[in-house]
């Protein structure tokens, strides 16, 4: 089943200079294609709608601030059971746990600087790219 993902590559992933790193192992997946990309600073408006699932959790508020710190890479990725397939390539919240050869395994550091965000269920999808590209068709 063909399918769409919301990915972020977050201000670490940018600020490290990750982006074609990890857009690089995006595109060398045979099936994928990205159909939107975006490098933008998230406002806090966004976020606030992105995260608001997890208002009042204690890495909320460090969470946005981070993610409002620096621009930010969004992607739309389409394929085959691309959301769980993207869920394993970016690997656990915590870098600590991730295993090499995913992107948080190889690069991450601390939970929150974890690189990328990608959705975690079709109907996360489906709000989250309505958040990023309301215009995709
Ligand atoms: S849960 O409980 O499963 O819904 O939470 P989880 O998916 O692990 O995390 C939700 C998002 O919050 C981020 N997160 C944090 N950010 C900053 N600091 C801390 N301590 C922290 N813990 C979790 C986590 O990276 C998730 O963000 P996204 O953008 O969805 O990856």
């Amino acid at each position: 089943m063909s399918q769409r993902t919301l990915v972020l590559l977050k201000p670490d992933a940018v600020a490290r200079g990750l982006i074609g790193e990890i857009v690089g192992r995006v595109e060398r997946k045979a099936g994928w294609r990205i159909v939107a990309m975006e490098l933008r600073t998230l406002d806090r408006a966004t976020l606030e709608t992105h995260y608001a699932e997890h208002v009042g959790r204690p890495f909320y508020e460090p969470l946005l601030d981070f993610m409002a710190s620096g621009p930010s890479v969004a992607l739309v990725v389409e394929g085959e059971r691309v959301i769980e397939g993207l869920r394993a390539l970016a690997g656990p919240t915590d870098p600590i746990a991730a295993a090499p050869g995913s992107i948080r395994g190889d690069f991450g550091t601390i939970v929150r600087e974890n690189l990328i965000h990608a959705s975690d269920s079709e109907e996360s999808a489906d709000r989250e790219l309505k958040i990023f590209f309301p215009g995709l068709v």
